[in-house]
């Protein structure tokens, strides 16, 4: 229930259901960007519905592509995108608003450093207080020209673009995909062989969709310095017809939902379960959480979509489980740097105490998530330890409806309701809105599961 812009979520008797989760967010930004690169048309089935990849939608069309919405359900939208290709896009008229979308300004810049124009990019006031040196560096190495607010740290960015770019080899200065593929993205415009170095893998959905649409990348595994992906330049981006599996982050609060709650059973239809973006499903098991997950076959998904763009999907059906605590070290953190405040929630519940390691990358994201997450549970009578980029929470707890803040985080906003069906009484959350950056739909499917 919703009132004045405050969310109440009271405890539920039992949790039952089939959801259908938003396409998945990461994999739409990428998909809506290559359909730009690529000359002619392309479709995308169930692309995320949330404000972000709206945000991109948009930027697309600013650029020059034609970028038109279709069949919409309130959770995913198909786009079909009619572009000139990388060569005809044209200068933008105005600033491009990326929003809340930290996604959307650091691939986009990506995407633009090689091409013959200057953009503006900008967001929310979330956004204007997140990094943005991390890509200003290696596109600056690559020959482009950019430039922020205070002294190159904040948005808004300026990327003027250089054709062509120069190719680089680069390691990422801290685990992140979002920087690893704004240098895949700019690479494609580059003379020779770009090599993007990460001491920790993170998600390959950019590799991946380059391929599918014929680029080839070469994945070298090296020994010290983790993964090494590599693209030549000049390569042409492939115009084809998509499919977006269901978010595994979204997928992520129903998976803890269903397992700390006592009487559960959940089932979530076509979810992304990519190796590199699975982890939370891993480490949820490694608690001891009864997930059953079913593969599903290409020969039964819609015949008229031939490419899922290598991104596997399955049915997962999750069961209430007597979790125990484990510990997250810095390469599970990266793996699921976006469900470790849902996860903290889980460990709340676990037996014994769940220690989290060099979870830092938490505070540059939509809100500090490890101030917040500590906030939100310890309301809620969890305790947790904050010892600088560790955490350290101790399990077992019965935790207590109470008043929260999403500090207009979506993935805050949607662990705290959560939380809200196990505990006792009423909890609330300001700003919940929040859910529908990543999750249109989450508080009806908030009220549906509990009937
Ligand atoms: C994303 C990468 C992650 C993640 C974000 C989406 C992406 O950010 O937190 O929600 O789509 O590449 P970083 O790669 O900067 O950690």
């Amino acid at each position: 229930m919703i009132d004045a812009g405050v969310a109440t979520v009271l405890p539920a008797a039992r949790l039952r259901g089939e959801l259908r989760l938003p396409g998945d967010k990461s994999i739409s930004h990428r998909a809506l960007l290559l359909a730009t690169l690529a000359r002619g048309s392309s479709w995308i089935t169930g692309a995320g519905d949330g404000a972000d990849v709206r945000s991109t939608a948009a930027i697309m069309g600013a650029l020059g592509a034609n970028v038109e919405r279709e069949g919409e359900d309130g959770r995913t939208v198909g786009y079909r995108i009619d572009s000139p290709g990388a060569d005809g896009l044209t200068q933008p008229s105005a600033t491009l608003d990326c929003g809340n979308s930290g996604t959307s300004l650091r691939l986009i810049a990506g995407m633009v450093a090689g091409l013959p124009m200057t953009c503006v990019l900008d967001g929310d006031a979330s956004l204007r207080r997140r990094p943005v040196a991390r890509i200003i560096e290696p596109l600056r190495r690559m020959g482009a020209e950019l430039h922020a607010r205070n002294d190159d740290s904040l948005p808004p960015l300026t990327v003027v673009g250089r054709t062509p770019l120069r190719a680089v080899d680069v390691t990422t200065p801290v685990p992140s995909a979002q920087v690893k593929s704004a240098i895949l993205l700019a690479a494609l415009r580059a003379e020779g062989r770009t090599t993007v170095r990460e001491r920790v893998a993170t998600r390959d959905h950019t590799e991946r969709m380059l391929r599918a649409r014929g680029v080839p990348v070469d994945r070298v595994a090296d020994p010290d310095e983790g993964v090494a992906w590599s693209v030549e330049g000049g390569v042409t981006v492939q115009a084809i017809h998509q499919q977006v599996p269901g978010d595994v982050s979204a997928a992520a609060f129903w998976l803890v939902a269903g397992s700390i709650h006592p009487d559960a059973e959940l089932t979530l239809r076509d979810v992304g379960v990519n190796p590199t973006r699975r982890a939370v499903i891993d480490l949820l098991r490694a608690m001891g959480a009864d997930i059953e997950e079913r593969a599903i076959d290409d020969a039964t998904t819609d015949a008229a979509v031939d490419d899922d763009a290598g991104e596997p999907m399955a049915d997962l059906v999750v069961r209430s489980s007597d979790l125990h605590a484990i510990d997250i070290g810095p390469a599970d953190v990266a793996a699921a740097i976006d469900e470790i405040p849902v996860l903290c929630l889980a460990a709340t519940q676990a037996r014994g105490t769940t220690t989290i390691r060099g979870a830092g990358e938490l505070r540059h994201k939509e809100s500090d998530r490890i101030a917040g997450i500590a906030a939100g549970l310890a309301a809620m009578g969890a305790r947790v330890d904050v010892d600088g980029d560790d955490l350290r929470i101790h399990g077992g707890v019965a935790l207590r409806g109470a008043a929260t803040d999403s500090l207009d985080d979506h993935r805050l906003a949607m662990t705290f309701a959560i939380a809200g069906l196990v505990a006792a009484n009423r909890t609330t959350i300001e700003r919940p809105h929040s859910a529908a950056i990543s999750y249109p739909g989450f508080l009806s499917d908030l009220e549906r599961v509990r009937a």
